[in-house]
């Protein structure tokens, strides 16, 4: 199978995948079981988890792409993973967390609570660092090495210690 037609299966099965989550959101709501709340959290979780797993898995990616040579067999694959990574799981992910998040803070907690703005403004951040990833992968791949691999190394721990800021806050609440 040639690249395009792999990119162009990935593509597919990620849409495929967005459809069928919709579906199961649309349905949940139009069945409105008494769990509704819980269902619509759970799925907020998986789509939380395949983000953050992204999140932590690229900037990896740019540690190995910056020690690769421009142009080499290595630093092309490597613009094929982070392109994928990014556009077929990342972003579908981070939209479905958004939204899912937005419902759960308005049905359940009607906005109110400190530690849902902290927490909020705490996936802001993260979403700010989800579009640097976003600018950064562009430059790789125009073959652009803005940065050092230990930069990216350094990097790698933002997503996670705003990860673990967030979940002290949704679960301890201690504001
Ligand atoms: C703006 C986006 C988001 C909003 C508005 C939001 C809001 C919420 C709300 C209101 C709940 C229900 C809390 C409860 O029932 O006590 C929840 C659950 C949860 N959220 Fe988010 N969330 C967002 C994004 C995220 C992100 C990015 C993460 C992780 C990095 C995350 C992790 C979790 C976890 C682990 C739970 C389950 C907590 C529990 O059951 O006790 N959320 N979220």
């Amino acid at each position: 199978m040639s690249e395009a037609e792999d990119g162009a299966r990935a593509s597919l099965r990620a849409r495929i995948a967005v459809v069928c989550m919709i579906v199961i959101v649309a349905g949940l709501m139009i069945w409105n079981p008494p769990e509704l709340f819980l269902w619509i959290k759970a799925v907020h979780v998986i789509a939380v988890i395949s983000w953050m797993a992204g999140l932590v898995y690229l900037p990896r990616l740019f540690v190995y792409h910056s020690d690769s040579e421009p142009g080499s067999e290595k630093s092309e694959t490597f613009k094929v993973m982070e392109d994928r990574l990014f556009r077929i799981i990342m972003r579908p992910a981070m939209v479905v967390s958004w939204i899912l998040g937005l419902w759960l803070a308005w049905q359940g907690f009607g906005f109110v609570g400190w530690w849902l703005w902290l927490k909020i403004a705490a996936v802001f951040a993260l979403t700010g660092v989800h579009e640097y990833f976003g600018g950064a992968l562009k430059a790789f791949a125009s073959d652009r090495r803005e940065k050092t691999a230990r930069y990216w190394r350094m990097i790698n721990e933002a997503p996670t210690l705003l990860m673990i800021f967030i979940v002290i806050m949704v679960i301890v609440k201690p504001f």
